[in-house]
């Protein structure tokens, strides 16, 4: 056998200088390797595999981001605010603040005040509350006891007992913002606490 046979004998009977099944058909006269199907599927997967990795926690982080945006903000929940026995029997109105944990659209904080009511007894079991914001420009109303009325301190807006506006001349376009309130387990007064854009003659949600 010439030596040149005996250089060509390996890869001629599948030998270690043959391409392995699989693999890619190895580079000859200096030509780059043509990649097999199977490289390609490997690819294929890889790449696949790759973006799951990438996609999956994006759209978990954009839920996350979005998510507040889906919850409806506590404070227009009804908000435990008084228990009945605190109310004066004599249906005169009492300042109560109103707490609870307030969320916008990406913060929630614990519980704090996030604005008050007069509660005043309308009835054996019936509760009236009021927002104490003036709907004429946003200060806080004061209750008079000698006048059954109560008073803004800004622009001098006065409203009766029920909340309705007191004199035509008032700079309020409307009365007092009435709230819905529920009585809970005979003695708890829930307050659907809400606010309400000022300045308008009828309640729109702030
Ligand atoms: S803010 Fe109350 S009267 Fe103007």
């Amino acid at each position: 056998m010439s030596r040149m046979d005996q250089t060509k004998l390996p890869t001629e009977a599948g030998g270690a200088g043959a391409p392995a099944a699989g693999r890619g058909v190895l580079p000859q006269d200096g030509c780059p390797a043509v990649p097999t199907r199977r490289d390609f599927l490997k690819q294929a997967c890889a790449a696949i595999i790759g973006a799951i990795a990438t996609l999956v926690p994006l759209a978990s982080g954009l839920m996350v981001f979005l998510d507040p945006l889906r919850r409806k903000s506590q404070a227009s929940e009804f908000v435990f605010v008084a228990s009945l026995p605190a109310l004066p029997e004599d249906g005169s109105p009492r300042q109560f603040s109103v707490i609870a944990s307030h969320s916008d659209a990406w913060n929630k904080s614990a519980q704090t005040p996030i604005g008050a009511v007069y509660l005043r007894r309308a009835g054996e079991k019936a509760v009236q509350a009021l927002n104490v914001v003036c709907p004429h420009a946003g200060c806080f109303v004061d209750y008079k006891p000698v006048t059954k009325a109560y008073r803004c301190p800004c622009h001098e807006s006065t409203f009766a007992l029920s909340g309705k506006i007191n004199s035509p001349s008032s700079p309020a376009r409307r009365g007092l913002d009435e709230l819905e309130v529920e009585i809970r387990n005979e003695t708890e007064v829930w307050v659907k606490f809400q606010n309400f854009r000022a300045g308008l003659p009828t309640k729109i949600a702030s």
